[in-house]
Order: structure tokens, then sequence, then C-alpha cells
């Protein structure tokens, strides 16, 4: 989520990293820092916001060094703030760190640590993995890098310096990715290419478990039990802008390919493995208060409007709190009925849309408890509500929301199994179905995700970009799933596109489908399977062409449509996370053959701050 830069050289690495940095910046951007080895010491700057308030805050006794590290953080753990900001260093400042992931354990390394007489500066996960490293440095960083590391839990890009041994840069990844970059005279390491590009096409990509030492001469890879491994050149070829969307032609298509990742960070740490118990240990709400609850107010705009929808129905089902859901412009001039035994949840990617901020303080005014489940850490949302979920999909460029979206719906998820925990009405059995069925969404979206399916719906959009308007239909959740799919479909491709409830069709729109009209059916719901496939055959019987999105075993759905893709089977409940990626990719593929302006649709703008 965050972007790492390491260099050491000949040249002058304060340059090197800024520049470095700025490469990275799409990655996060609310703070960064660098530490650089100066006369055997480590000079450290950090700054709240971009790379250019950093650059202001240099030391300029730095300008000699040859050799550091730098990040650009997108806050995880912790605000973003100067204290916040990586590099992390050890108590005298002898070892610093620059780290991506999440350290599941750290607040039980912190106690451990702080009981040892280390001192804090941060809020940050990653500050014990500088203190860890210093309790075991004996001389060799990269020794004390190996040990520190065995001690955590969860996911690091990792790279360290250390006062005493200048010129080394000491590397080591799980689960999250290092590039080095092999230069004339010079080496680097990052968390990505587009940081590598201005000194070399040469890396030596880092695989999971690996260590490695890096010096102007040279860069050695190590595995996990400290044997050298012998790793091939990569030579890059993509152009600075092709290295930014990791190789995809848009930040959209990138986006959607990192769903897995982003469901499976969202759920980290927030589902016992063996209890199968949901813990959401960021939220101060007692079970009492979650008892007294009479109704929840979900609010929102676009498309987090649309999880917000989704929401609903699992909230009632699994917690039995009745649910209204708003959309924030609508609701904050509707006079709603409030009171203080009211929840309201607002939803924001950003944090930051000023109909859902204006919803958020008048219901705190009314009394209202506010929970906000949100992307951004610091976010004007996150600082106002009472309570914060957060989604961690990283920082998502393109216009059009997806991996967003999805960790919102994962986000409600957790929720409402954790309410229906605390006020005992969710039923057993279930809770632990789709404990377990959360668990397999990530395998699940990289099956949707496949090469295969990739070009039949790429085949499927060559005909749909023709038309001019489309339909999306289906029944309960699938409802949902189909206003996402429409709402995506005209954002980006420009096509008049209509959900509809496949109920709804005789009562208005069937007068629209002619021969051909393309009609997109989402079929995943069982208690209703029948009565959307009749809708389906009111579509045929109008000469409609209908594309249906449904389940493996839902075979009937085949012999009544013109084209069907099929999602691995999931409870019904989790459909929506499988089924709204085909909509998506369909949106994607359509605009696409249309050549439109994917990541950046006319008129619209990623974050909505004026009413
Ligand atoms: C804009 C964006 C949408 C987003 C909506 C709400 O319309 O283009 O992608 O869903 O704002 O934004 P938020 O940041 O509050 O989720």
């Amino acid at each position: 989520m965050c972007g790492i830069v390491g260099y050491t050289g000949n040249g002058k690495a304060n340059a090197v990293l800024v520049e470095g940095l700025k490469k990275l910046e799409y990655r996060g951007y609310d703070s960064a820092g660098v530490a650089l080895q100066h006369e055997n010491r480590l000079l450290i700057s950090k700054a709240a916001g971009s790379v250019s308030d950093l650059e202001k805050a240099l030391d300029e006794s730095g300008n000699r060094a040859t050799a550091g590290i730098g990040h650009t953080r997108w806050a995880t753990h912790g605000r973003p703030t100067d204290e916040n900001a990586h590099p992390h260093s050890s108590c005298g400042k002898e070892i610093a760190i620059v780290h991506n992931g999440i350290i599941e354990n750290h607040q039980r390394l912190r106690n451990r640590l702080l009981d040892e007489g280390h001192e804090f500066r941060s809020e940050t996960d990653t500050e014990v993995l500088a203190h860890l490293i210093e309790t075991y440095y004996e001389g060799d960083l990269l020794e004390a890098v190996f040990k520190a590391v065995e001690k955590i839990e969860g996911s690091c890009a990792l790279v360290a310096i250390s006062s005493e041994e200048p010129g080394r840069l000491v590397c080591a990844r799980r689960d999250s990715p290092l590039i080095i970059g092999l230069g004339e005279g010079e080496n680097l390491v990052a968390s990505d290419i587009p940081a590598l590009l201005a000194h070399t096409r040469k890396t030596k990509v880092l695989e999971d478990g690996e260590f490695a030492s890096i010096t102007a001469e040279g860069a050695e890879i190590y595995d996990s039990s400290g044997r050298v491994i012998d790793r091939e050149i990569f030579e890059i070829k993509w152009d600075i802008e092709a290295a930014e969307k990791g190789g995809f032609d848009h930040f959209m298509l990138k986006e959607i390919m990192e769903q897995p990742d982003a469901v499976k960070e969202t759920l980290r740490q927030r589902v016992d493995p063996e209890s199968g118990k949901v813990i959401l240990s960021e939220l101060g709400l007692t079970a009492e208060e979650i008892g007294r609850l009479e109704k929840i107010h979900i609010i929102a705009c676009g498309t987090a409007y649309h999880a917000g929808l989704l929401g609903k129905a699992v909230i009632e089902k699994l917690a039995k709190i009745p649910v209204e859901v708003d959309v924030a412009s609508e609701f904050r001039y509707r006079e709603p009925l409030l009171n203080e035994n009211h929840l309201a949840i607002v939803i924001s990617q950003s944090g930051e849309t000023a109909d859902t901020l204006a919803a958020l303080r008048l219901a705190r005014r009314q009394d209202l408890k506010v929970l906000a489940i949100t992307n951004v850490v610091g976010s004007t949302v996150s600082r106002e509500a009472d309570e914060v979920l957060y989604t961690w999909a990283g920082p998502e460029i393109a216009v059009a929301s997806t991996k967003a979206y999805l960790t919102q719906l994962i986000a409600l998820y957790l929720l409402a199994l954790y309410f229906g925990d605390a006020r005992g009405s969710a039923e057993p059995e279930l809770v632990l179905e789709l404990v377990s069925g959360l668990k397999a969404l990530p395998g699940q979206l990289k099956a949707v995700l496949s090469e295969e399916s990739l070009s039949r719906l790429r085949a499927y959009c060559d005909h749909l970009s023709k038309w001019e308007s489309a339909f999306f239909v289906g029944r309960n959740l699938d409802y949902a799933v189909a206003m996402e799919g429409a709402l995506k479909l005209k954002e980006i491709s420009y096509i008049h596109a209509e959900a509809y409830a496949a109920g709804e069709l005789k009562h208005g729109p069937l007068a629209l489908i002619e021969d051909g009209i393309p009609v997109i059916a989402l079929v995943t719901q069982k208690a209703v399977f029948e009565k959307t496939l009749s809708n389906i055959q009111e579509v045929n019987a109008r000469g409609g062409a209908v594309f249906a999105i449904t389940m493996e075993g839902f075979d009937d759905v085949a012999r009544q449509v013109e084209s069907v893709f099929y999602l691995p089977p999931a409870n019904e409940i989790l459909a929506p996370v499988l089924s709204v990626v085909p909509t998506q990719l369909i949106s994607y593929y359509t605009a696409l053959a249309r050549g439109s302006s994917i990541d950046k649709p006319r008129n619209l703008a990623k974050s909505v701050t004026v009413e």
C-alpha cells in the first residue's frame, strides 16, 4: 500500500530517494520520510503531507550521503503525522527501517519491548520491528533482521540500515513486494518498479520469505535458512506509465485485479481462526449498546451507497436490527426521524465526500453514535465519527470504485456478524458457514479473475459496446449488485444503463425491450431463483438478449439465456462479492471497446468534496 525506496552507490542518496518517492506517490501520499547514512550516524527527516512537504523538511547536512532509505505512507496503524511517518528507528537511532504491510502481533511485541525498556515514538505497528532488530543487533544487520522477522506475524516488505554498516541495505520480504534494481556503481531497492526506472531496467525480484543484503557493489539474496540464492536478472520493458499501473493498461483494471488481496487484507485479524468469531477490537461499542439498538441508518453516496444496500440485507438477517439506507444528499434534507437508540453508519471510500460528511454531522447533532466505514486513515469522516472500521483496500485511483466497494461489503459482513453475535440473534450454523465462506473469498475471486473469464467477458463486451442502452436485473441481493453494475457501466462507457428489480420489469421497462437489447441478469439467490428465471423469460419473449451471471449448480439458467457466466459456488449472502466482479469487467471492457477515458470519466471526480 505504501511506497519504499532504498539507495546505495556513488550518487546523492537524498535526491535519488526523493525522486523515487515522487514516482511512488500514487501508492500512498499522506506522509513521507527518509533516513540517510551520514558520518556514522543516521539523519532522519519526516513530514506529514506529500513528498514535496518532505523535501522542504530535509536536513541539508545529509546532502553528501550516498546511502539511505525512504518511504511514502498510506496510513494504516496510526494517523498520518510526522511521528508516524517512516522511517522508524531504534531507541538510539542507530538502526532505521521502512516497512510495508501489517504486523499482526505488534501489540504483544510492543508490550514486551516496553517492559524491556524500549522507548516508542509513534503509534505504528512498524516501530516494533525497529526495536526488535535493535534487540538482536550484534554487528551484523542481516543476522538481526533474520531474527526479528522470525518473530513477527503478518506481512512485510522491509528495508533496514544501520549507522554502523555504511553503504549496506538489508531487506526482507513476506507477502508484500520488493524489487532490487541493479545499476552502474549503485544499487537500489523499491516496492514498485517506477522508483527504479530512472536508474536501471535490470532487476532481481525478491520472493516471499527471502532476504537480501545490498551494497553499491552488488546484491545478495538469501532464503529463510540463510542459503544464498542465485536469482536471474529480470529486464523491465515497461515505460514509467505502464509501470505505475503494474503493467495494466488502466488503474481500474489493476484495481479490479487487486481485489483478492484487498479482501484478504480487510479480513486479516478480524476473524478468530479457532472460535470462528468476528473480532472488531477497533470498535468501542459495548455489547449492551449493540443490544439496545432500535434502528440503523446507513448513509453514503454513489458506489458506497450500493454497498450500503447490501449491508441492510445482511445486518437485518444476522443482527435483526431494522436498517434504513439513504443517499447522503437526501438524508441531510429529508428530516429523518432519529433518536439516541439509533446508530448511523456512514460509508465513504475517501472519507471526504461533502454530503456524507454533512449527514454524519447531522446524525451526531441528534445524539446518534456514528460508525464510519472508510478506506482513508485520518480522513475527515474518520476523525469526526465515534467509531471507525477501516477497509484495507489501499489507494484507489480510478474514479470508478471497484476494490473499495468490495472491501466495504466485507466490512459490512463483519459488522453484521459482530452485531449478530453481540445480540445473540444470528443462527450459529449460518455464522459458521459465512465465516468459512468469507475466508474462501480471496481464492474464489482469483478464479473469477482468471485469464479465461477475462477473455469471455471481453468477447461479450464487443457486442454490448455497440448498444446505447442496457439493463441490469436481479432480485434481493442480486438487485443491489445490478444497481452497482449499471452505475459502473454508465460511468465509464457512457451507455445508458438501468438497474431494475427483476419483478418490476413488467411495470415499465418491458416496454423498452426490443430485439437484441442487452440485459444482464444476476441469478445467485436461491429463494427467488424460479421467479428470476420467469422474469428472464419475459425478456426473451420480447427479443432481449440475456447475459446471465449465476453460480455453478444453477444449471437451468443456461437453457434460458444467450450466454452465461458461472461463479464458484458460495453462500448466497456472500455471492455479491463474486457476482459484482464480472459486472466491473463488463464495464471495463465495454468502455475499452468504445475508446472512453476509463480512469477519468468525463464530468466525474474521485472525491466529491463540494455539495
Ligand atoms: C464519487 C466517486 C464514486 C464514489 C462516490 C462516493 O462519485 O466517483 O466512485 O462511490 O463519489 O465517494 P466516497 O469516497 O464517499 O466513497
